[in-house]
């Protein structure tokens, strides 16, 4: 039987691009994000009998605990999750900052993905399955007053101790650690950048391994072609 995996902030950027990966190699994916359209067209591309969209906006732990039961009870089991949904934020200085950008930034990039991990961890220890998680370079450089990197601080760290929880019933859990990606996450464009194909193929790589085989990081950085 074909594995599923259930992906977060799979409207776009690399979130798609791994539900693409993912069900080339074989997985069943379901998709969350709140962009029900994007998500539709998403399933249509993919197949309806390999893909379900479950729009959710990733605070509400109601509205994930409802959307992640859909995906269970469509394909009865959940081999991986992929707690990728995230944002950005305007507000560069923490002198300056604006108090509502740092709680919705906080409510989405830990809150939220908090939530996922506590919803599909249940379901993963029943599969011995896999949790992957997106964090970022900007958790392992200074930048200077950026919460947003503090965020990714914090995904490390729970990937870490996650990896020490699951693995002693067979779990796994990876966490990605891009620079640059050439996504949405930006208002231009970063040709220079990676691709969201690049960190979605390291989430598979990831995947893919025997189960004696945990990668707790990946790390991938653009390398300028110019
Ligand atoms: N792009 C980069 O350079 C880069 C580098 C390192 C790490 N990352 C991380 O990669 C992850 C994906 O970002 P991306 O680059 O692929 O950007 P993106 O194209 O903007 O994708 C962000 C995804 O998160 C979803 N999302 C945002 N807020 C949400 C919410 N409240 N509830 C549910 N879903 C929500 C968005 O869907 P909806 O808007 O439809 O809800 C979208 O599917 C993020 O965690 C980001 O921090 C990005």
């Amino acid at each position: 039987m074909d594995k599923v995996l259930l992906i977060t902030g799979a409207s776009s950027g690399i979130g798609a691009a791994t539900a693409r990966a993912a069900s080339a190699a074989g997985w069943r994916v379901g998709l969350m994000a709140r962009s029900q359209g994007k998500l539709d067209e998403l399933v249509a591309e993919l197949g309806q009998d390999r893909a379900i969209a479950v729009a959710a906006d990733v605070t509400s732990a109601e509205a994930q605990h409802d959307a992640i039961a859909k995906v269970v009870e469509r394909f009865g089991r959940l081999d991986a999750a992929f707690a990728n949904a995230g944002m950005g934020t305007s507000s560069k200085s923490a002198e300056t900052a604006d108090l509502d950008d740092w709680r919705e930034l906080l409510d989405v990039n830990i809150w939220g993905l908090l939530v996922t991990a506590r919803i599909v961890l249940p379901e993963l220890r029943k599969t011995k399955g896999h949790l992957l998680l997106t964090g970022s370079r900007a958790a392992k450089i200074e930048l200077s007053g950026s919460v947003y990197g503090a965020t990714k601080h914090f995904v490390h760290g729970f990937a870490a101790n996650l990896l020490a929880e699951m693995r002693p019933w067979g779990g796994r859990c990876t966490v990605l650690a891009p620079g640059i990606v050439d996504t949405a996450f930006f208002d231009s464009p970063k040709p220079d950048g990676l691709k969201p194909e690049d960190v979605a193929n390291a989430a598979v790589y990831a995947l893919e391994q025997p189960p004696h085989v945990a990668i707790g990081e990946v790390t991938l950085m653009p390398v300028p072609q110019s």
